[in-house]
């Protein structure tokens, strides 16, 4: 039974880890499980609640992951997981590509009613973030009729073939599956603590947006034969990058003056992360086409894409998928915005904004955080060698992801060098200052 763990306060972790039941589940997995998969390190989940998981040996952790920015809700909220019961003794698939279920319909109704825009907006519906780009690719070349696209250094937008050629996180995900889609060009995204264009915050003209149109549109690509700008509204994989607060103003400002469709991935920044239901609300932009997926359904897989009805205009057959949609996962993703709906999307400012403010704070301690940002639960800390020369402590951020797992807490990095925090939404003060009392410990002891 999982009700003694929602009482928790702090983690439990016996020594050494991982513990026998865990080891004999990771000897397993090496024999069996595809090599692929990247693990930070060995824990092997039993069952979760909340912001608590304990794993098969019964120790339990502190999760500020939330299975990859995913589990929205917490850990087998109450409300999500009574919504998937009942639907399951209802109906588990009829596939939405052939037939109709309310479901799929009524999920549709909602997302159209909640994406930024004035416009009327149809939905696609798929299983992952992956899907989700891969629709949003091939529906903005259907309705362009345009071949080339932009896309953003250190974005991460899938890795199937469509997703992966957009992606440019780490050569690891492209090595070897050349040649990739064709016709997609990257440039700099606008990290402002390491500005590609040797710019300060201050001093800013939004030299990402410029460098497009006064360069690359004037020397090397068409600008009426691009279909889509993808871009991520707060980069995640890349290391939690905030982009400054005209950047994506300009972009679409530009987009739209050469009739370019801008493609908002928030596939990791929507359904409430970072404090709005959609980040890219933070800056005042309704972009042509969303992709969204990871926290829609609490964890269920579902991806989904929406855009204007003029522009989702592609015709029966055009693009598909047998289990996209399905009825058990919608009814996961309603249950899911109501919860966010009803005071999870301003939890997640305001526990946000506790992280952050504690994370600064250990920062004047600590001379390897190099860099604290984020917003509402998407929260980035980058590590560093020297503040000054902002080397990149790749090694460092390696030893403090695994300390704290070693202490019960769960955190995950992303970009080279970077810690990132993506709690469940639910998170409460009191969890956020014992991560804040654990993060210490663990750069106390790894850096001194
Ligand atoms: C911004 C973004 N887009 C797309 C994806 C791909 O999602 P999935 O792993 O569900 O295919 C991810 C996953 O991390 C993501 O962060």
């Amino acid at each position: 039974m999982l009700a003694d763990i929602e009482f928790l306060k702090v983690p439990v972790v016996r020594k050494p880890l991982p513990g026998p039941k865990a080891s004999e589940c990771i000897r397993l997995d090496g024999k069996y499980v595809s090599p692929s998969y990247t693990r930070p390190y060995p824990l092997v989940v039993k069952s979760a609640n909340g912001l608590w998981v304990r794993d098969v040996d019964e120790n339990v952790f502190l999760d500020f992951t939330a299975g990859i920015a995913v589990c929205a809700t917490g850990h087998c909220h109450p409300r999500v997981v009574k919504a998937i019961k009942d639907q399951a003794d209802l109906l588990l698939h009829m596939s939405g590509t052939d037939f109709y279920y309310p479901p799929q319909i009524n999920l549709a109704v909602k997302l159209a009613a909640l994406a930024p825009g004035k416009e009327d907006k149809k939905v696609y519906f798929g299983n992952s973030g992956a899907e989700a780009v891969e629709a949003a690719f091939k529906l903005a070349r259907w309705h362009s009729r345009r071949e080339l696209n932009i896309a953003f250094f250190g974005a991460f937008h899938g890795r199937t073939m469509g997703a992966l050629s957009l992606t440019a996180s780490k050569t690891i995900q492209r090595k070897h599956y050349s040649p990739l889609v064709p016709g997609i060009s990257h440039i700099p995204y606008p990290d402002c603590y390491r500005c590609a264009y040797g710019q300060c915050r201050q001093g800013c003209g939004t030299e990402c947006v410029s460098y497009l149109e006064d360069t690359l549109f004037q020397t090397t690509i068409p600008p009426e034969e691009v279909a889509a700008i993808f871009v991520e509204p707060i980069q995640g994989e890349g290391g939690y990058i905030v982009p400054p607060p005209q950047f994506h103003r300009e972009l679409f400002r530009v987009a739209h003056k050469y009739g370019i469709l801008l493609v908002a991935d928030e596939v990791q920044t929507g359904m409430g992360r970072t404090g709005r239901m959609f980040a890219m609300e933070h800056f005042g932009v309704a972009p042509d086409i969303i992709a969204l997926a990871k926290g829609i359904a609490s964890g269920m897989p579902l991806g989904a894409m929406i855009a204007p009805a003029e522009i989702m205009n592609w015709e029966a057959g055009s693009h598909a998928s047998t289990f996209g949609g399905n009825p058990v996962s919608c009814q996961a993703a309603l249950a899911t915005i109501s919860l966010l709906e009803e005071g999870l999307i301003s939890n997640a400012e305001i526990q946000g904004e506790r992280l952050m403010a504690g994370l600064r704070e250990l920062q004047k301690t600590y001379e390897c955080m190099g860099d604290v940002r984020g917003k509402g639960l998407m929260v980035g800390v980058e590590l560093v060698k020297d503040r000054e020369t902002k080397e990149r402590a790749t090694e460092l951020r390696k030893k403090v992801i695994e300390s704290g797992y070693e202490k019960g807490l769960l955190l995950l990095g992303c970009g080279q060098n970077t810690i990132r925090f993506s709690p469940a939404l639910t998170v409460s003060a009191e969890e956020v200052d014992v991560c804040l009392t654990l993060f210490e410990q663990v750069l106390r002891e790894t850096v001194g």
